[in-house]
């Protein structure tokens, strides 16, 4: 499978025009250590790389995080730290993101430069599994204490995370859940010819399609909360706990 393909298929349906975005806006301001991450990432993993939050993206991110003011927040979904170092640099400098993947070797990729960047002691690295860590959260009585909290992990069990982050974020915090477009295949029909004669469209509809679409229409719905579904990257919805 060749995965360099995927960018086809991201929401603007457009490499020329993704290109044009991260040359002209995301890239000239993409911090250097965060640049070493993804040089990094490419290097090892080549075409895996792509699970790194798209630049423009993190930039995103990154501002939202200020707008907010967040201090405390929660990744689920490290890989080599992309995000993860976004995040740290956009916290304050007694913000804290907790944060969980059980591949600590892919950590191990990013860490001399989130080392560089100075702001390894605004991150905590916990080696294990989304639902125990966030069970475990709860059971230490973190509810309502965590601003913002950033998704991008095993998308079969989005909607089941939905529910201890909803309890772990403040009213008025927000839940980012990443790839809610899944390379656009969420607007696909189930028996649309590209799933059967395109072989990564076939990967996407095994793998997360239909677990994305029912977590979409579960969020539309949710009173809990206020969303938005955001078209840059690969789609990224946010949650706004109301309540
Ligand atoms: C798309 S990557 C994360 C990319 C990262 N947010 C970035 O921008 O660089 C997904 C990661 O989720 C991790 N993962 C898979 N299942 C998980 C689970 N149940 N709990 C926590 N992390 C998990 C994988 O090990 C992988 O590193």
């Amino acid at each position: 499978m060749d995965l360099k393909k995927i960018k086809e298929f991201t929401i603007l349906n457009s490499p020329a025009l993704e290109k044009y975005i991260l040359e002209t806006s995301a890239y000239p301001n993409e911090h250097e250590q965060l640049k070493e991450i993804r040089d990094a990432t490419l290097e090892k993993y080549k075409h895996m790389s792509i699970m790194n939050a798209s630049a423009d993206e993190a930039q995103f991110l990154s501002m939202l995080l200020k707008l907010m003011n967040a201090k405390n927040t929660l990744e689920i979904g490290v890989f080599t730290g992309y995000s993860l170092l976004t995040t740290a640099l956009a916290l304050p400098e007694d913000g804290k993101v907790i944060a969980v993947d059980p591949d600590m070797e892919a950590y191990k990729v990013g860490l001399p430069a989130i080392k560089k960047a100075g702001v390894e002691h605004k991150i905590e690295f916990v080696e294990g599994n989304a639902m125990p860590f966030l069970n475990d959260l709860i059971s230490k009585g973190k509810e309502g204490t965590f601003d913002f909290a950033f998704v991008d992990a095993d998308k079969e069990n989005y909607i089941n995370y939905h529910e201890p982050l909803l309890k772990l974020v403040k009213v008025g915090g927000v839940i980012a859940f990443d790839n809610t477009l899944w390379f656009g295949s969420v607007a696909l029909a189930d028996d649309d010819e590209k799933f059967k004669n395109d072989p990564i469209m076939g990967y996407i509809k095994k793998h997360g399609h239909e677990a994305i679409k029912k977590l979409n229409s579960f969020l539309a719905s949710d009173p809990r909360i206020e969303s938005s579904l955001l078209s840059i990257g690969d789609g990224v919805t946010l949650c706004r706990r109301k309540y």
